[in-house]
C-alpha cells in the first residue's frame, strides 16, 4: 500500500489542504470519531504551526476524513486522524496516509511515527497494513490512564 503514489480515487473524491473556513466541519467529525476530542482552537492553532499540515478528504462535497502531521527533519509525527463513521472501511484513512506520506517524501522523509491507544484495534489494523510496526509502549499515556503503543514506518527501506 504505501508504495503506491499514484492514489486512486473514486470518482467525486479528492484531498485537499485543511483552509480556515473548514474548522467547524473538522471538528464535528472529530467529536464524533475521537474519545477525547481537540478543541476546534487546536485545529486552529494547526494552520498558524509552520511544521504542520492537516489534509481532507473530500467525497462528493462532504468531508469523509482528515488527518494532521508533523514534519520535522525528515520524521513524520501522525498527530491526528479520522473518519466519519458512516464512510469507514472505503479507504479514506488509508488513502490520506498514502497522500502524507507521499508528500513528506519530496521533503526527505526518514520515517513515520505516531501512538496509538492499546485498545484501538481498528486503528492498528489500518498501520499494520500500512507497514507500521509496534516498536515501544508509553503506560498511562492518556487522561483516562490507557497506555499508547508507539508505532512506526521505515519510509526509506519502504521505497527499496
Ligand atoms: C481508524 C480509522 C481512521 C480508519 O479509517 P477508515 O477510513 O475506515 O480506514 P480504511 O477504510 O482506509 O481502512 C484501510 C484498512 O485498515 C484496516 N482497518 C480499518 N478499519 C478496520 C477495522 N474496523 N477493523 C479491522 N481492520 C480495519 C483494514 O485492513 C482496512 O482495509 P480493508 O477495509 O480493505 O480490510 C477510523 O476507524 C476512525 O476514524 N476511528 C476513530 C478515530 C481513530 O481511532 N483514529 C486513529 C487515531 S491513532
Amino acid at each position: 500500500m504505501q508504495n503506491n503514489h499514484t492514489i486512486i480515487f473514486p470518482e467525486g473524491d479528492s484531498i485537499e489542504p485543511m483552509q480556515l473556513a473548514d474548522l467547524i466541519a473538522v471538528h464535528q467529525l472529530e467529536c464524533a470519531s475521537q474519545q477525547e476530542p481537540w478543541s476546534l482552537q487546536h485545529f486552529a492553532d494547526e494552520l498558524d504551526n509552520p511544521v504542520a499540515t492537516v489534509i481532507l478528504y473530500w467525497h462528493c462535497g462532504q468531508l469523509a476524513g482528515f488527518l494532521c502531521s508533523w514534519l520535522i527533519a525528515g520524521e513524520l509525527q501522525i498527530q491526528n486522524l479520522a473518519t466519519l463513521p458512516a464512510l469507514r472501511r472505503r479507504g479514506v484513512a488509508a488513502r490520506l496516509l498514502e497522500h502524507a506520506i507521499a508528500r513528506s517524501r519530496v521533503a526527505g522523509l526518514t520515517s513515520v511515527w505516531l501512538e496509538v491507544r492499546a485498545s484501538n484495534a481498528p486503528a492498528i489494523a489500518l498501520y499494520k497494513r500500512f507497514g507500521f510496526s509496534a516498536c515501544g509502549k508509553r503506560c498511562a499515556y492518556y487522561p483516562d490512564g490507557e497506555d499508547a503503543l508507539i508505532m512506526t514506518f521505515d519510509a526509506v527501506r519502504s521505497e527499496e
